[in-house]
């Protein structure tokens, strides 16, 4: 039965475009105590989220995708039948019984997408993973033939998103991006940039290809997309994917030794990386943010992010002004 504590968490967030994943063995309610006991296959030293984990509609369709997802630059870039590889499993292990699917990758991240279609045929998640690649080739041929690399490493006939990676060859890749969404190999077409420079390229981009997606960094030391990409995000209906949350890892350097904000504990944070994650998807224009790692640990922080009050107007210019 849904009490009123649930209903009003829940109407609440309605009226704000999120919403809950459903959650294997977690708690939906807040008050409840934390869940101490390990259930069956669950990796040593995780523990089990404390609540679910936010969704928030796609524009474009209404499909509601979890506010956490994977980034793959880097982190997924290693030996298949490696350490790190073993470690990659228990990564997506904690993902998937978290209750996220969104994964981002590319033909550019070297053999990460390699590494994507056998950890995801492995496991058996194939048909739970909102899977995202991109298209980064210089003629139509070249894109054809990188586009048919992309469907063999990843071991799928389509793909959820399908994006023109740092707006390369767009007069090329958008018009293919787009006779491939009719044929039904992508469900959604975007665009991506990682700079300030790119973004006002982006949003010319935004205004008139009109894609689904758009992908972009933002962080609470680069914040500048909240004045640039998204308010045209919005006014065009257009999900947006936040890149580089972390900025590529530097700001846990800025933070070492660093108290969190006191009223952290407040909104269920208990990291900075929680912290940085909660500051992306607290803008309401945001869609998922995709932190990259190849640690499980990490990996179970990560999702704590998506899980929990979002941060008010005063509180993301609080964190906003100490990375300034
Ligand atoms: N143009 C584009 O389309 C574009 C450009 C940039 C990025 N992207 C996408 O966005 C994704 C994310 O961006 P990014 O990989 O550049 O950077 P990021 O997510 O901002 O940072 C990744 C770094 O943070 C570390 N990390 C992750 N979780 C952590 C935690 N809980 N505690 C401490 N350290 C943690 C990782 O190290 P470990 O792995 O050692 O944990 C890694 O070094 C990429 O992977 C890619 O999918 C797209």
């Amino acid at each position: 039965m849904t009490s009123r504590r649930d209903f009003i968490a829940t109407a609440s967030l309605a009226a704000t475009g999120l919403a809950l994943a459903p959650l294997a063995a977690c708690s939906q309610n807040p008050a409840d105590p934390p869940v101490r006991e390990k259930p069956a296959g669950a990796i040593a030293g995780i523990v089990p989220l404390h609540g679910a984990l936010l969704t928030r509609a796609i524009p474009a369709t209404g499909e509601q995708v979890p506010v956490i997802g994977i980034g793959t630059s880097g982190s997924y870039e290693v030996p298949l039948a490696s350490q790190e590889f073993a470690a990659l499993k228990d990564v997506l292990k904690v993902f998937f019984d978290g209750g996220g699917s969104v994964i981002d990758t590319s033909p550019n991240y070297s053999n990460a997408e390699d590494v994507v279609g056998a950890l995801l045929a492995d496991g058996g998640w194939r048909d739970r993973c909102f899977l995202a690649t991109k298209l980064a080739a210089d003629s139509r041929t070249a894109l054809e033939s990188q586009w048919a690399d992309s469907l063999r490493r990843l071991r799928r006939d389509h793909v959820e998103l399908l994006q023109v990676h740092n707006l390369r060859n767009m007069a090329e890749a958008m018009p293919y991006a787009r006779e491939l969404k009719a044929q039904g190999k992508a469900k959604y077409i975007g665009i991506t940039h990682y700079l300030e420079r790119g973004h006002a390229d982006t949003v010319r981009l935004m205004r008139s290809e009109k894609p689904d997606f758009v992908q972009i960094n933002y962080s609470v030391n680069a914040p500048q997309a909240a004045k640039t990409v998204f308010p045209v995000a919005q006014e065009l209906g257009i999900a947006v994917m936040v890149n580089r949350a972390f900025d590529d890892g530097k700001l846990f350097a800025a933070v070492r030794g660093k108290a969190l904000p006191a009223w952290a504990g407040d909104v269920g944070v208990a990291s900075w990386a929680q912290m940085f994650l909660r500051f992306v998807v607290s803008h309401p224009a945001v869609t998922v943010v995709i932190p990259a790692t190849g640690k499980p640990d990490r990996q179970a922080d990560n999702l704590g992010g998506g899980v929990g009050p979002l941060l008010d107007d005063a509180r993301q210019a609080e964190l906003v002004a100490m990375f300034a």
